[in-house]
């Protein structure tokens, strides 16, 4: 290490020590800070509702928060919804799953969305392979309003930390299972099962941080500093993996993407994980039929109806998907489940006693439109 970064690291952790009294407020949140003035904000030459609809379209939650869309406007309400090949994973998400998966929840958010602003969306999927660049195209009618609080949308958030052990409530699972039309799997806290998916989640979270080229990914994918945050508003960020407190403070001011691919982060990255993955009432599975590219959209679009709902039901959701990217992972997941049982989430769950607000960053709807085919 440079004598500089040296010395710079060695004053902060002193200063980290003696927390209470060089630390500066901690109290923050940088998403309404930059999203929600800008939601004020229109962009000329697009109408005040194609703004709306797509601005809470890019609310939905994506692997690393790559935000892998684009939106291509044929006319007022024609739309092409693309997949943007500079955000793919191709570490991590070799085969495009999770980029299908992320776009069909981007649909679902659109879809409900426009319904709320009063307009009908049929939605055709067009691409015939994962990596096609056009995904969908979106037609939109007008139509009566539907009663859909939009806050459902802005306020939902991925949540990985404080899971309660309780058992989900048999009438919770059945609203789940209905919304995910009856192909969802929930596994309580204790059995095997349950048990098997936590071990898998660890020991593939471990694999993957042995892979140089996953670590590089996820570190080109990570925002430490509020300057990166601010400057490409995606990735994830201290707030959204939830190092919180005076050690996000620390994180944020004094490490670097460097240090992500270094052996502390990936340490503190694993005992993350391993409590992360004692915590909850268990673990929910989502499945699609086959693995087209129509079946995945539409696995997309189950697993958002659900988050959109798990606020106002206090249960937190967490994906936790090394186990469905791993080889090895993949091979225990066709072991243990039926030929025709395809799991495409894997979902640790839990009631929360109290639910934090959204922290993740999105970029403007402008950043991701494009003038004409892909951008
Ligand atoms: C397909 C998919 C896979 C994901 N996999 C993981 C994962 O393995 N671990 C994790 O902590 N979060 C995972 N997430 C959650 C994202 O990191 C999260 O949605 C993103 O950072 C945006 O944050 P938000 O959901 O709070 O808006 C996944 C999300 C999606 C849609």
């Amino acid at each position: 290490m440079d004598r500089r970064i040296f010395l710079k690291k060695s004053m902060a952790t002193t200063a980290l020590l003696g927390a209470g009294l060089v630390m500066p407020s901690c109290a923050r949140n940088l998403r309404s800070e930059l999203m929600e003035q800008k939601a004020l904000l229109t962009i000329s030459g697009v109408e005040q509702k194609t703004w709306k609809i797509l601005h809470y379209a890019s609310l939905a939650p994506s692997g690393h928060n790559s935000q892998p869309w684009f939106v291509e406007i044929i006319n007022e309400n024609e739309w092409i919804i693309g997949a943007d090949a500079k955000r793919r994973l191709p570490q991590v998400d070799k085969t495009n799953r999770e980029v299908i998966l992320s776009l069909g929840a981007f649909i679902e958010n659109l879809v409900q969305a426009a319904a709320a602003t009063g307009f009908h969306v049929d939605v055709e999927v067009i691409a015939r392979d994962r990596f096609d660049s056009r995904i969908a195209r979106v037609n939109l009618t007008r139509a009566p309003l539907v009663d859909i609080p939009l806050k459902r949308l802005s306020t939902r958030r991925t949540v990985k930390t404080h899971l309660l052990p309780r058992e989900l409530k048999t009438a919770d699972v059945t609203a789940f299972s209905k919304l995910c039309q009856g192909h969802l799997y929930y596994f309580p806290r204790g059995t095997t099962h349950s048990d098997l998916m936590a071990k898998e989640s660890v020991d593939n979270f471990k694999r993957q941080f042995e892979n140089q080229k996953a670590i590089e990914e996820a570190a080109h994918w990570t925002r430490l500093s509020d300057k990166d945050a601010r400057k490409f508003r995606d990735g994830l960020t201290t707030d959204g993996m939830e190092i919180t407190g005076i050690v996000g403070w620390f994180v944020r001011n004094f490490m670097d993407n460097q240090d992500v691919m270094g052996q502390t982060f990936r340490q503190k990255g694993i005992e993350k994980t391993i409590k992360q993955a004692g915590e909850g009432a268990g673990w929910l599975v989502i499945t699609s039929e086959g693995t087209s590219v129509e079946g995945l959209i539409e696995c997309g679009r189950r697993f958002q109806r659900m988050a959109l709902l798990a606020r106002e039901k206090m249960i937190a959701l967490h994906p936790m998907t090394q186990t469905l990217e791993e080889k090895q992972g993949q091979k225990k997941v066709r072991e243990n489940h039926e030929a025709g049982i395809i799991p495409q989430f894997m979902l640790r769950v839990g009631y929360l006693d109290k639910y934090p607000d959204p922290v993740s960053l999105r970029r403007p709807v402008d950043w991701f439109l494009a003038k004409s085919g892909a951008i």
